[in-house]
């Protein structure tokens, strides 16, 4: 037993003196494995006692303990040490240079679409509307059936659709929207739904992806000049107050009467440009009173409830706020394009 003992004490001081010549916290580490490690001189030791006797056994197993113990300590105290030097010697070599120009932050930016999506939602939120959502991936039924567009219906050719399969599509608006909007929820209803729609279509200004916001408001009373007045109201607060505004009749199968609705050219003030065609005026939206036939659809009474409904075209809104004469630059991920914004 005593001999035991005296293992211990000579591991210890080796182990002590050994610690004071470590110079890294690898060796530190290197000397801790192999004490206290598995194959570990210290754990060796005590494999050995299992040939003690069991009066032994405690008295040894005691002195065992406050060897490890102490030389934890030892191991920790000696790893900050070597820390505290290691910090030191890095503070003295390392010189900070004040005199270097700093490393400019590169910044991101919001993109022109989405911009101009938050000033949409912002002027219809500040009017009462809630922001509905509906998928990209359509049911024919939602893009076209309850909207009053029937299969073979000529009316289908004005959207070249990507069909996924027979009755599901690339939804080519974001009418659907209304459709299960009412679905959902009984009037009065003050939605718009902005978002995502596809066609196949490709050219300086028509992209096969591109965004809409879808507008529907339905309660009882509603009528045509309601329309007008919240359009009025959204187009001066977008392109400013003195901008002129033009309705004219028109025809879409989900509304009745319907109606395209112009702004005077921003580009040249109404007087004629390569941009307005030379006609002064450029349609910006599209829109018109509920269809009976859409209420029907969904359950609600047409009889009861009248309403209107308005979809824009994003890209055209952003492309006149942001004078952009190609709308492909917004999809090319071209920073020297995107960080003007
Ligand atoms: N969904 C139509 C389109 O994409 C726009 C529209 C929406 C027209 C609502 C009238 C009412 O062309």
């Amino acid at each position: 037993m005593s001999e035991l003992i005296e293992k211990l004490k000579t591991i210890e001081s080796d182990t002590e003196k050994r610690l004071l010549q470590a110079s890294t916290l690898a060796e530190v580490q290197d000397c801790k494995v192999r004490i206290l490690g598995k194959k570990g001189e210290l754990t060796k030791l005590l494999a050995g006692m299992k040939d003690l006797s069991p009066a032994e056994r405690p008295v040894v197993g005691k002195v065992v303990n406050e060897v490890k113990q102490r030389l934890n300590r030892s191991f920790e105290r000696r790893s900050g040490e070597i820390e505290h030097q290691e910090r030191e010697q890095r503070l003295r070599e390392e010189r900070l240079d004040i005199t270097l120009p700093g490393r400019p932050r590169h910044r991101g930016a919001l993109h022109p679409i989405t911009r101009t999506f938050q000033k949409i939602e912002t002027i219809f939120t500040g009017l009462g509307f809630q922001v509905a959502e509906g998928p990209e991936i359509e049911e024919d039924f939602y893009n076209f059936e309850a909207l009053n567009i029937p299969k073979d219906h000529p009316a289908r050719d004005m959207q070249d659709t990507f069909y996924i399969a027979e009755e599901v599509l690339l939804r080519t608006h974001t009418s659907p929207v209304q459709v299960r909007t009412m679905k959902k929820q009984s009037p009065p209803v003050r939605i718009i739904a902005p978002g995502k729609v596809y066609r196949c279509d490709a050219d300086v200004s028509h992209t096969p992806m591109f965004h809409q916001v879808e507008g529907l408001l339905v309660d009882r009373g509603i009528r045509f000049g309601d329309l007008k007045g919240i359009l009025e109201i959204f187009l001066h607060r977008m392109f400013g107050e003195d901008v002129g505004i033009r309705f004219r009749p028109s025809f879409f199968p989900f509304t009745e009467p319907s109606a395209e609705v112009d702004i005077a050219c921003v580009i040249c003030n109404g007087k004629g440009c390569r941009v307005c065609k030379h006609s002064g005026w450029l349609e910006i939206l599209g829109a018109g009173m509920v269809d009976p036939e859409v209420f029907r659809s969904v359950g609600y009474d047409p009889e009861e409830v009248s309403g209107f409904a308005f979809g824009m075209g994003v890209e055209r809104i952003a492309m006149l706020c942001y004078r952009i004469d190609d709308i492909r630059l917004f999809f090319e991920n071209d920073l020297h394009f995107l960080s003007q914004f």
